[in-house]
């Protein structure tokens, strides 16, 4: 059998909500931590019954969004660009991720000079393209010259809502042909992109795309996302997908949810370089 999908995690220790760096904190609505703890615990759960093997980088105080290891960097082949965060408060998290990855093989590409750019939070593959999100966070032309490093093709994507800043919060890749997306996330000549470059674009509703179901961690037919993603799951299950819910709430106030927690670092499932033989 293949070796089992590995996933990248961190522990919720100091997770909270210190600052507000996007439009779902408020310091007013502080996370409980420990059901912050029980959730990530049990979202770890489904992933290793879903199949995942879960490697985790150590949690590091006065860091509450380390948490979000989907943002440490973009993972290709044994490559990672780190992420060059907008926001003063995450860019601490930098060196903690840099470390890891260094520590544990990988050849880590620093991201391209002057620019943002917050890693699998705003780049995802899904076939041979990499679509990358920008505006809110990362910036146009870092995703650019990111692909021409890494020499595959790129789609920008305009994100125009405050409450979906990162390209994982309103798109997900399932397979080479199938994706999510909550299409009001995206102006409209992003949407038209979408819609013309996968062939099963599943538009997720406005009531499941506010509980974060696009943010999906994919583990081949397996899709695990908050709980109340009621339509959502029965789309997937339409597409022949097994739907996981796991209560996230806690991490939602921080504007998080599954897949921000995560960082695939063997490759997204739907990503075509994956099962190239080279
Ligand atoms: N509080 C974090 C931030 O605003 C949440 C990050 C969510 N990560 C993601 N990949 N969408 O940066």
């Amino acid at each position: 059998m293949d070796q089992p999908p590995r996933i990248l995690m961190c522990p919720p220790t100091y997770f909270g909500i210190e600052y507000e760096i996007n439009a779902w904190m408020s310091r007013s609505r502080p996370s409980d931590h420990a059901e912050a703890t029980r959730q990530w615990q049990a979202l770890r759960e489904v992933l290793v019954r879903v199949g995942a093997s879960i490697e985790e980088v150590l949690p590091v105080k006065e860091l509450p969004d380390l948490v979000f290891t989907a943002n440490a960097g973009l993972v290709f082949r044994n490559k990672v660009v780190l992420s060059k965060f907008l926001h003063p408060q995450r860019q601490r998290e930098e060196p903690v991720f840099s470390e890891w990855f260094m520590q544990h093989g990988f050849e880590v590409v620093p991201p391209p000079e002057g620019i943002s750019f917050e890693g699998a939070g705003d780049a995802l593959f899904c076939g041979e393209t990499l679509f990358a999100g920008y505006r809110l966070r990362s910036d146009a032309s870092g995703h650019q010259r990111i692909a021409e490093t890494l020499g595959c093709r790129v789609l920008p994507l305009e994100l125009v809502d405050p409450y979906f800043y990162h390209l994982d919060t309103c798109f997900c890749p399932i397979d080479r042909e199938t994706a999510l997306y909550y299409p009001r996330a995206f102006d409209e000549y992003a949407r038209r992109a979408l819609q013309e470059a996968i062939p099963r674009l599943i538009a997720v509703e406005e009531p499941d795309a506010r509980r974060f179901g696009c943010n999906a961690v994919v583990v081949g037919r397996h899709v695990v996302t908050n709980t109340g993603c009621e339509s959502l799951h029965h789309q997937l299950r339409e597409h022949g997908c097994e739907p996981w819910a796991t209560p996230l709430d806690e991490f939602l106030k921080s504007g998080g949810s599954a897949k921000c927690l995560t960082l695939r670092l063997d490759g997204e499932d739907a990503a075509t370089w994956k099962f190239e033989t080279t």
